[in-house]
């Protein structure tokens, strides 16, 4: 009968990921004919002109090509050869081989010596598993916990959408539980002991709670108070945590701060609730999306279920080698007084200088149009407004209008969950300085077309 659609996995054609669903194929298309498309709608920072830093350029250049040092001797700071030289070292076989499943030991030890300068807690290097980007992390422990299709995930409305994919895929059942958009996307225990009991009701049991910090889409920053009242809920509710925290360099609002799960849970003195936080290379100020480096840090979690991690990394052999180092060089960037110093910290507040201005244009920006209403961007890299359409227009038809009559890509809130009745889009703040106010323009005007033509 061969391969035919209908044949295939209900779970992958079932699975939805809007941030490259149809609207995105559209914009290729309009590209194809020549249409110039700006893209807002993947946090995809240097598909959008953000520079590579040059820390982790020369030191990529040198380990994957040591010869490069004989060709031009001098023309690489001293503290990059040394860092390429341990690389070789460490690595033993190079970057041509494979790894350890977990990853390399040296660049777990570098991460666990970075958790401990963030957090001022001790970090265990076998409790940390190096992953293809977060999202293979996040789905390899989607994948331990979800034994049956009564096993239940608390996902947030609005959400990321690897997450709800991903439950599709794995056959677990999405617990969906309400930020407050009136609240700044704020989080409120009633909407998760609200979401657990609605679960319970369908026969469904909580196994664990996704919280993205700070969020994506909606910018959310959590206080350390916010934190605390998660990790209280998920004791008593006996769930494990994951805490993705791939924005955690992208906090841009004054007075605010990311606070870590896992800082956190070590000031309550909490040493129960099993807690896996994600971290990546493909935000922050790096923006190596294409690399695909990113780690899990597991706390609490019981070293035979460890062992099935590692067995469960091992089915696939390792993470990409050259994602493993562009995550050691994120934990272990220049310091003070070393060669490469001056160059890093410039490149990093410029790229954070601009990610914040441009958060705060994006903000001011719709805020500014009738029928757009965007709260704060208090971090991460996207802001998520709420529109007001016509009787009978959904956030899809807005989006695809957009892009047809504009070139601007965005997607539609449907894609990360939204409440009943209200519509909403998310585009990221990463177009270069130069071009965003155009973009929020653009959007605006489109807008007010919008809303004032006879609608079919
Ligand atoms: C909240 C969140 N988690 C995880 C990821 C995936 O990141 P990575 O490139 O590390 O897989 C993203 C990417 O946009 C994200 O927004």
């Amino acid at each position: 009968m061969g391969i035919r659609l209908d044949n295939l996995c209900r779970a992958v054609r079932d699975m939805q990921y809007a941030v490259r669903g149809p609207i995105v194929a559209r914009a290729q298309e309009l590209e194809r004919q020549g249409r110039q498309v700006i893209y807002c709608n993947i946090g995809n920072p240097q598909a959008l002109a953000q520079r590579p830093l040059t820390w982790v350029r020369q030191v990529l250049a040198l380990a994957e090509y040591p010869e490069v040092l004989e060709r031009a001797p001098g023309a690489f700071p001293a503290d990059a050869v040394e860092a390429a030289r341990t690389i070789a070292r460490e690595s033993g076989s190079g970057l041509g081989a494979y790894t350890e499943s977990k990853g390399f030991l040296f660049v777990r030890q570098a991460v666990a010596r970075f958790i401990q300068e963030r957090d001022g807690i001790p970090s265990d290097p076998e409790a940390i598993y190096l992953t293809d980007g977060a999202s293979k992390a996040a789905q390899a422990v989607l994948r331990l916990l979800i034994a049956g299709e009564k096993d239940g995930i608390l996902i947030p409305v609005p959400q990321y959408p690897l997450y709800s994919a991903t439950l599709t895929l794995f056959g677990g059942a999405p617990i969906p539980y309400q930020t407050d958009e009136r609240a700044d996307w704020g989080l409120s225990r009633q909407a998760l002991e609200e979401a657990v009991a609605g679960a319970a009701a369908r026969g469904v049991k909580a196994r664990a709670i996704v919280v993205i910090n700070p969020g994506n889409p909606t910018g959310a920053v959590l206080s350390e108070k916010d934190v605390g009242m998660v990790l209280d809920f998920a004791r008593q509710h006996d769930l494990a945590i994951l805490a993705d925290e791939v924005y955690q360099e992208n906090v841009w609002r004054a007075g605010d701060r990311f606070v870590s799960f896992a800082g956190a849970q070590a000031r309550r003195g909490d040493r129960e609730v099993a807690l896996f936080s994600f971290h990546s290379t493909s935000k922050g100020f790096l923006g190596e999306c294409g690399h695909r480096g990113g780690y899990v840090e597991c706390r609490n979690v019981p070293a035979d279920v460890l062992e099935e991690l590692t067995k469960h990394q091992s089915v696939a052999l390792c993470s990409n080698s050259v994602g493993q180092i562009v995550t050691y060089l994120m934990v272990r960037p220049p310091r003070a007084g070393e060669p490469s110093f001056a160059v890093y910290d410039r490149e990093r507040r410029e790229i954070q200088d601009s990610l914040r201005r441009r958060a705060a244009i994006v903000e001011r920006g719709l805020n500014a149009v009738e029928g757009i209403r965007c709260n704060p961007v208090a971090g991460a890299m996207y802001a998520f407004p709420r529109i007001q359409l016509p009787p009978g227009v959904t956030d899809g038809q807005w989006c695809l209008a957009l892009l047809e009559e504009t070139g601007i890509c965005v997607v539609p809130g449907s894609g990360f969950g939204q409440a009943d009745g209200t519509w909403h889009f998310r585009t990221t703040i990463l177009p270069p300085l130069d071009q965003i106010e155009t973009v929020v323009g653009r959007i605006a005007e489109f807008h007010r077309k919008f809303l004032s033509r006879p609608q079919k």
